[in-house]
């Protein structure tokens, strides 16, 4: 009898619930609970992704008849049976959380984490406060709206509470102070675009003064403001407090009389300004400091950069000055070290080059001068280094060797010179390569080893000459190749061969000959820019049509070359934004067609042309029109074609032989008009009265030409420049012209305009040429 008793005992003890299923562990009530919870909600998986399959989510094991203690993300106590934890993180379901929802009956959770389900705007309700065992509860990415029940400082035993991005959630000063003071165990209080504005300044200090269980705060983009104070940084405990993208946040860094244990303090886009106080070196737990983008100036403290555990200092975009302090302890554990974007001078210290863990470090837009040091280039670990837009000089070391970790390296706009060093073409991860703007001179070396990865070349404005090497234009990896502005040539019989390249850019150099076929083969190419080089020879500008991607294609200023346009196909053009073709002699242009639906900028100006193909006069997204110095005589076939086009801002059709009265459907060109040369041509007749329609017209030049009668009684009020020189106008001058104040030349010469000096010219601030 005893025995049985024991047993029985046995039994009841481990499966409570035994009356209805004997082999559960679960209870009843609990099991329907969670059934109810998840039966008022909607799946929204995303049919095309595997992982989202439907029967992988944690609900779908969830079925009435089983154990819920086996359920994907619920935990029973081993002992009671009762639902202690609810983990639905992620889980793609969405539905409204109504106050009668049975989730509020598994009063015995301890930990609640429904991160990522979207609550269609459900308020934040009451009931959350009611789960008095709960320690961690994770809602973030709720959406809940409305105001944090004050209910929630129920919560005494809560560790954590991640309450994120539920940007529309609205906190009162009590709430937070209660729920501080009362869960005297919280650890973790992460509620970064959630909305403080209504906490005043000075109060979130009394609500977490000397809180000594805090660890991790995180307030990012709360809309707190006034000034930081030294008390959050001094918790007895705290190791990580972000207050970043707080814009409302002043005044300057406290100073630190405390010893904390802060690791993380992350300040990043607020509006502190003044030094970074020197007693910062309190903080010697710190292993990352980010206070990029505010106000700070003064010079960087040594006291800081010597921090025993500092990995990673942030100070980018701010007003930082002075030198980088030369006193980088050896073995500093310094990963990350940036400062873009002050106005920092001197060398590089050479203490730098003390930190052989670094892996970033970027000192671009600063005033930094000097050599390069060898032992910078020679850091193991490196694998970005952004020295742009200094004023660096001499030669690059060649000791690229042993950074075979580099993917980046920017040098551009500086004074660097001497050859790129070879040592450099070794390097195998890099991806990124920006020598821009220098000094760098002659060849590229004809065979190189490394360079697998490198998608970004660019190597413009230097002094490099010599033969464009074949992998310049064959690299596997390559995106975008700048070689512009410098004194290259290229070997017409030359096999370019890269599937990937998009944009190339070679202006500016001493190319000669014929476009080497294979450019033509380069399929993937967008952004074809030619100009400005020594190109020759007698070449079909149809050959581009094979180009399927072609966005912008500049053959300008390339007085050998001849392009003809015979076809009998209509080519397809209709990716091509912009065409320059200025200077390069079309021979038989009105015989070129296709389609041309996406031209925004059209260059032909410095031809012989006297007629438009039609397949450019019926283009329709021209932004930018220049048919300047050509043979044009008929000036109402341009309007037309300006006309078709309703976003044109910008017409130059000067030095041609245009005569004639200027046609009145002038006045259907887009109003938004800016920009309109129609100088040194034999145009007659009398200015449009509708000139003064085109209200966002900054440059208006008509000179040189025959127009007689008076002036049009209004200009637009933004013009610039406004040249009339050398025609036969007469009459007085437009009074309304005093109200175009930002008029900066004015030039009537040569008219036969009568008039008295007018008084209101004084009053014309900007005015800086005047012709009359
Ligand atoms: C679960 O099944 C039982 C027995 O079939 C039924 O009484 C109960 O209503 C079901 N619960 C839910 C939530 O569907
Ligand atoms: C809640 O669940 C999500 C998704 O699984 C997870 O990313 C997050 O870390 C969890 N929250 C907590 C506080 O553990
Ligand atoms: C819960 O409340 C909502 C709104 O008041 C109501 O539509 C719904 O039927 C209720 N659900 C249950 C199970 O009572
Ligand atoms: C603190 O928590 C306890 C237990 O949950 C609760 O009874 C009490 O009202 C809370 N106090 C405040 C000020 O919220
Ligand atoms: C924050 O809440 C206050 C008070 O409800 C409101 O005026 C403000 O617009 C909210 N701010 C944001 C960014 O939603
Ligand atoms: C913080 O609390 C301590 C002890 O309760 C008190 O002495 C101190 O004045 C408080 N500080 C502030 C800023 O209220
Ligand atoms: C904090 O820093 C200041 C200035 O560096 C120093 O005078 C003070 O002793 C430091 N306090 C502690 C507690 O380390
Ligand atoms: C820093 O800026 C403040 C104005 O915000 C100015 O008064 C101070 O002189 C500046 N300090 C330095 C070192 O430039
Ligand atoms: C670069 O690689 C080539 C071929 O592998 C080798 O001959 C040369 O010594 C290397 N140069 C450097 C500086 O490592
Ligand atoms: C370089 O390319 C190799 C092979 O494609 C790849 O495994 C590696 O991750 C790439 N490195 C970088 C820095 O992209
Ligand atoms: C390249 O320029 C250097 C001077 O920088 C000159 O010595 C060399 O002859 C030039 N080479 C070629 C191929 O023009
Ligand atoms: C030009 O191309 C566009 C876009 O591909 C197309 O809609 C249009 O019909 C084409 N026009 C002609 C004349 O082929």
């Amino acid at each position: 009898m005893g025995w049985l008793l024991l047993c029985m005992h046995l039994l009841i003890f481990h499966f409570p619930s035994f009356s209805s299923s004997f082999n559960f562990l679960c209870h009843d009530d609990e099991s329907s609970a969670l059934l109810q919870f998840k039966s008022s909600f909607t799946i929204y998986t995303n049919p095309y992704s595997a992982y989202d399959e439907p029967s992988h989510l944690k609900t779908a094991t969830w079925k009435n008849g089983s154990d819920c203690c086996s359920w994907n993300g619920v935990t029973c106590d081993t002992i009671s049976g009762h639902v202690i934890g609810l983990n639905l993180g992620r889980e793609r379901i969405k539905g409204t959380l109504h106050p009668n929802s049975t989730i509020f009956h598994l009063t015995h959770l301890q930990k609640l984490n429904l991160s990522y389900i979207y609550f269609s705007d459900s308020p934040f309700h009451f009931k959350f406060g009611g789960f008095p065992s709960l320690r961690h509860l994770d809602l973030s990415y709720c959406y809940f709206k409305g105001e944090v029940p004050i209910q929630i400082s129920h919560l005494s035993k809560l560790e954590s509470l991640h309450l994120s991005f539920n940007d529309d959630l609205v906190w009162k000063e009590t709430t937070l102070k209660r729920l501080v003071q009362n869960a005297t165990n919280l650890r973790e209080l992460v509620l970064d675009q959630t909305n403080m504005s209504l906490i005043r300044p000075n109060s979130i200090y009394l609500t977490f003064n000397q809180s000594s269980s805090l660890v991790t705060l995180n307030l990012q983009q709360t809309g707190l403001s006034g000034k930081l104070k030294k008390s959050l940084l001094c918790l007895p405990n705290i190791q990580e407090l972000d207050m970043s993208y707080n814009n409302n946040l002043k005044g300057q860094l406290p100073e630190l009389s405390c010893s904390t244990s802060l690791k993380i303090l992350d300040l990043y886009e607020c509006q502190f300004k003044g030094p970074i106080p020197v007693s910062f070196s309190n903080l010697t737990h710190l292993t990352s400091l980010i206070i990029s983008k505010n106000n700070l100036n003064g010079s960087i403290p040594s006291s800081l950069l010597t921090l025993p555990h500092l990995t990673h200092l942030s100070l980018y975009d701010n007003d930082l000055s002075g030198q980088i302090p030369n006193v980088f302890p050896q073995s500093n554990r310094f990963q990350e070290l940036h400062l873009r974007n002050n106005k920092i001078g001197g060398e590089i210290p050479s203490s730098l080059s003390n930190l052989q863990q670094l892996t970033s470090l970027d000192l671009s837009v600063n005033k930094i001068g000097g050599e390069i040091p060898s032992s910078l280039l020679t850091l193991p670990q490196l694998t970005v280094l952004h020295l742009s837009s200094n004023s660096f000089s001499g030669q690059i070391p060649d000791v690229f060797g042993r950074m075979t970790e580099l993917q980046l390296l920017n040098l551009a706009h500086n004074n660097l010179q001497g050859q790129i060093p070879s040592s450099l073409f070794n390097l195998t991860q890099l991806v990124e390569l920006d020598f821009y703007n220098n000094k760098l001179e002659g060849p590229l070396p004809n065979k190189i080893t490394g360079f697998q990865n490198l998608t970004y070349l660019i190597l413009g404005y230097n002094l490099l000459n010599g033969t464009i090497p074949l992998w310049c234009l064959s690299l596997p990896s390559l995106i975008t190749v700048d070689l512009s502005n410098n004194r290259l040539t290229w070997h017409v019989d030359d096999a370019f061969s890269s599937n990937s390249l998009e944009v190339l850019y070679l202006n500016n150099n001493m190319l000669q000959g014929e476009i080497p076929k294979s450019i033509f083969s380069l399929a993937s190419l967008r952004d074809l820019q030619l100009h400005s080089n020594n190109l020759s020879g007698l070449f079909n500008i149809q050959i581009f049509s094979k180009l399927q991607n072609l966005v912008s294609l500049s053959l300008s200023q390339n007085s050998q070359l001849s392009l003809n346009f015979e076809s009998n196909v209509s080519d397809s053009f209709n990716q091509l934004f912009s065409l320059e073709l200025s200077s390069v002699n079309l021979i038989k242009f009105h015989k070129l067609q296709g389609n041309f639906t996406n031209l925004n900028i059209l260059d032909l100006s410095n031809n012989k042309l006297n007629g438009m193909p039609k397949c450019l006069i019926e283009t329709g997204h021209l932004q930018f029109l220049n048919l300047s110095q050509n043979l044009f005589t008929s000036i109402d076939q341009l309007i037309e074609m300006a006309v078709n086009n309703e976003y044109l801002l910008d017409i130059d059709l000067s030095f041609n032989s245009l005569n004639g009265d200027i046609p009145l459907a002038v006045c259907n060109i887009n109003s938004h008009l800016e920009f309109l040369n129609l100088g040194h041509n034999n145009l007659s007749g009398i200015i449009p009265q509708c000139f003064s329609n085109f209200q966002s017209l900054r440059f208006l030049d008509l000179q040189m030409n025959k127009f007689h009668g008076t002036l049009p009684s209004n200009f637009s009020k933004i013009i610039y420049i406004l040249n009339l020189n050398g025609n036969l106008l007469e009459g007085l001058l437009p009074k309304s012209l005093s109200h175009c104040k930002y008029l900066n030349i004015l030039n009537l010469g040569s008219n036969r305009l009568e008039d008295k000096f007018p008084d209101w010219l004084q009053t014309m601030q900007d005015l800086e040429v005047l012709n009359m």
